[in-house]
């Protein structure tokens, strides 16, 4: 739709306006027509990166500072206004890859707030408006994700929409139905109510989209800018498969509509209650009530500064007026409702200096380029590097050594480039080269087909033997502690482990000449290092490191094999009949035990006794193989979202509804009548609380389950729950 020269133009036309905007705001009837113009093809163009490719070029920041400068001009010269202005709806554009639907009620956006002051007027507004005192007020997390619509009929989920364009949206139903945290029934009958159309946000996890990132730089593809873009990108894809490989939660924030009209709910901070308790995912805890305006800001500043340990990305609060009843007397202008309003956190970003590009050698060959920059303080952080992820978006951006570049920071997640300030050139800066050859072994590096990557293919390289060896050792896979990155180097150097294999032949005496390395220390390596022997089959596939493999689909080849012989015999197709295996992935395992340096790793693996097949996987995570659970009431030990989890990780299935194939029912408090008297019904096994825990303490860690919910800090993972 637009060509790179077009596109260069509209992005120095954008630093442009936001150098001059002093300049813009002041401007005459007749300056402020040709801006007029101007702003609203830029806008236009932003919209278009930001939500048809879901490439933004510009922070939300700049983008509202834009978009907020035209309104003001809108507003001091109306007959400037034109029905075809962003200003005149909410910006966004369907690219027809789904059908459409229309929302039962307008997903509108929310004003801005971006300082105190305004939140203040903002308040004065609403008191203006109502003609009380003082407002109560909710004051939740701003998500920063992709908006969708969820329409629960009699009880059950019948339809999930994205946010469109405000008026309507597109159907992605189906990838919906692949989000854990969107029940698939939910009983609204209990309320009353018929028809319920509910606003909530799909995200992603900083943890999660750093993993996602990680894997599409390891397989060539373009990484995600932002966990917004990962999550945007992520429920719009074709196949509900490929959503549901990723890590998407969906929480729910708004009940936006009811059928029958709503009669007895009176306050927001209720319907997240209804909400919640029908198992939705909800921001319930992370929600205060406050009373008055000043306890709104306290609130706020609370959450600016514990907004890095919080596990999904936010980029503000959002405050609402408690009291539903007043939404009605408060009403909306076209864009925004009059009781809400987004208090933006201030952005985190610093401008320095690009001073050196530094090429590194992922465990699968590709080259990345790093950034070194001239420190600076990002929020408490000191950042002196950045990753540039590969060429093709050093090319888009036009970075170039010596350039001044603005850095941004949210979490955990890993500073990035947001901008570079082409305007600060002085004709000094240098393009970036891509080296030819690899920066470990020398050899020459190659572009597969679709890839947009460098990679060094030669299977000897030091430094991707370095890294394999360390992803063997790491926790997701065989787990030895002792075994850190510094060691492996240490091992590698002095030539004593060249590979996986060699880790099994190392002796006491090898070790203690290693320096910082005891007795005791070394003896605890060793002790390590036989007990990874037994690990179940499926560590060892992912351990190997085969390109694309990761946990999951090694979780998913282990069902079908019983020895990690089966897959050097096992076919291209039978392979790719399995859940989340496409060619791609077949063919590089097939790739992997064709090489017969791989092989000779694994024979290695076997003499020295490191468990290859099935059976000693058997022991912890099937206990409850073949077994189907359903809960019902509140649970003490952990949510029942988390016992779920608990149940599918030990081998067994968890469902929402009681079925005849349902084993267990685990009541809890005040359990829900309907699934105790369908248990009756179809016989099945009712349990305590107790009961259940007895049935899993022995496998995983409670007390630890229960402290991290409590906390909401970082959910727990899989391997750390033995
Ligand atoms: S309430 C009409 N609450 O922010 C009010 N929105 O700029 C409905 N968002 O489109 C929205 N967290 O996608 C609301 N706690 C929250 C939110 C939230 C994120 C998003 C949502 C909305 C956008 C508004």
């Amino acid at each position: 739709m637009f060509t790179p020269e077009k596109e260069r133009e509209f992005y120095e036309k954008t630093l442009e306006f936001l150098k001059n905007l002093g300049k813009v705001k002041r401007a005459t009837y007749k300056e402020a027509k040709k801006f007029v113009e101007e702003l609203r093809e830029i806008i236009r163009f932003h919209d278009y990166k930001y939500y048809v490719q879901s490439n933004p070029v510009i922070s939300d920041y700049d983008y509202d500072r834009l978009f907020r400068a035209l309104k003001e001009l809108e507003k001091r010269y109306p007959d400037l206004i034109t029905p075809d202005s962003p200003t005149q709806r909410v910006a966004s554009e369907i690219t027809g890859e789904f059908p459409t639907v229309k929302h039962y009620t307008p997903m509108l956006s929310l004003d801005n707030a971006y300082s105190e002051e305004e939140l203040r007027e903002f308040d004065r507004r609403v008191r203006q408006i109502t003609g009380l005192e003082t407002i109560e007020y909710t004051v939740e997390p701003k998500l920063d994700g992709a908006g969708i619509a969820l329409v629960y009929e009699n009880d059950l989920f019948v339809r999930g929409a994205t946010r469109g364009d405000g008026e309507v949206g597109e159907d992605i139903t189906n990838n919906l139905k692949t989000i854990r945290t969107i029940p698939l029934k939910a009983e609204f009958s209990r309320y009353g109510i018929r028809l319920a159309e509910i606003r909530g946000e799909v995200v992603i996890s900083k943890e999660e989209f750093n993993k996602l990132n990680q894997e599409r730089v390891e397989e060539g593809l373009s990484p995600f800018a932002n966990p917004r873009n990962a999550a945007a990108g992520s429920i719009r894809q074709k196949d509900p498969k490929e959503v549901a490989k990723r890590k998407l939660e969906a929480i729910v924030y708004q009940l936006s509509y009811v059928e029958p009209e709503e009669s007895n709910l009176e306050t927001h901070y209720e319907s997240l209650k209804i909400l919640h308790s029908l198992g939705f995912k909800t921001l319930l805890k992370d929600t205060k009530v406050c009373k008055g305006i000043e306890e709104v800001i306290e609130y706020c500043r609370e959450w600016e500064e514990r907004r890095d340990k919080y596990p999904y990305e936010i980029d503000g609060m959002v405050i609402k007026v408690n009291n539903r009843k007043l939404y009605e007397k408060l009403g909306y202008t076209s864009h925004h409702p009059r009781w809400a309003i987004a208090y933006k956190f201030k952005p985190r970003r610093a401008i320095t200096k690009l001073v050196d590009v530094v090429f590194q050698v992922g465990r699968t060959g590709i080259i990345t380029p790093v950034g070194k920059l001239d420190p600076v303080q990002l929020g408490g952080v000191t950042v002196s590097s950045v990753s540039l992820f590969n060429e093709d978006f050093i090319r888009e951006r036009d970075i170039r050594l010596g350039d001044y570049v603005v850095v941004e920071r949210s979490g955990d997640v890993i500073p990035y480039i947001a901008e570079v300030l082409k305007e600060k050139r002085t004709g000094d800066e240098k393009p970036i080269e891509f080296p030819k050859v690899c920066p470990s072994c020398g050899s020459k590096l190659v572009k597969l087909p679709d890839e947009v990557a460098f990679r060094c293919i030669n299977i000897a390289c030091p430094a991707q033997s370095v890294l394999r060896i360390k992803h063997w050792a790491s926790r997701e896979a065989m787990d030895i502690r002792g075994l850190g990155d510094a060691t492996v180097k240490l091992l590698f150097d002095k030539g004593l482990v060249k590979d996986v294999g060699d880790i099994y032949y190392l002796k006491l005496i090898d070790i203690l000449k290693l320096p910082g390395f005891g007795e005791k220390s070394a003896m605890n390596l060793i002790r390590a290092i036989e007990e990874s022997k037994d690990r179940p089959l499926d560590r060892v596939i992912y351990g190997l490191g085969i390109r694309y493999v990761g946990s999951t689909t090694a979780k998913k080849i282990e069902e079908v094999i019983k020895s990690i012989w089966d897959l050097k015999e096992v076919p291209l197709e039978k392979l790719m009949k399995l859940e989340g295996i496409g060619y791609k992935v077949a063919r590089s395992i097939k790739e992997f035990f064709n090489r017969h340096e791989n092989i000779e790793v694994i024979k290695k693996l076997e003499k020295a006794g490191v468990n290859l097949t099935k059976k000693a996987a058997k022991k912890v995570s099937d206990v409850l193989r073949g077994k189907t659970f359903v809960f019902t009431g509140t649970l003490s030990c952990c949510s029942r979202e988390k016992a779920g989890e608990i149940v599918e990780m030990l081998g067994g299935k968890f469902s929402n509804s009681i079925t005849s194939r349902t084993d267990y029912l685990v009541v809890g408090q005040d359990p829900g009548k309907t699934k105790l008297e369908k248990a009756k019904k179809y016989r099945i096994k009712t349990i305590t609380e107790e009961e259940f825990v007895n049935m899993i303490k022995d496998y995983v860690n409670l007390e630890k389950i229960k402290e991290e919910e409590k906390t909401g800090l970082r959910e727990p993972k899989v391997g750390r729950l033995f």
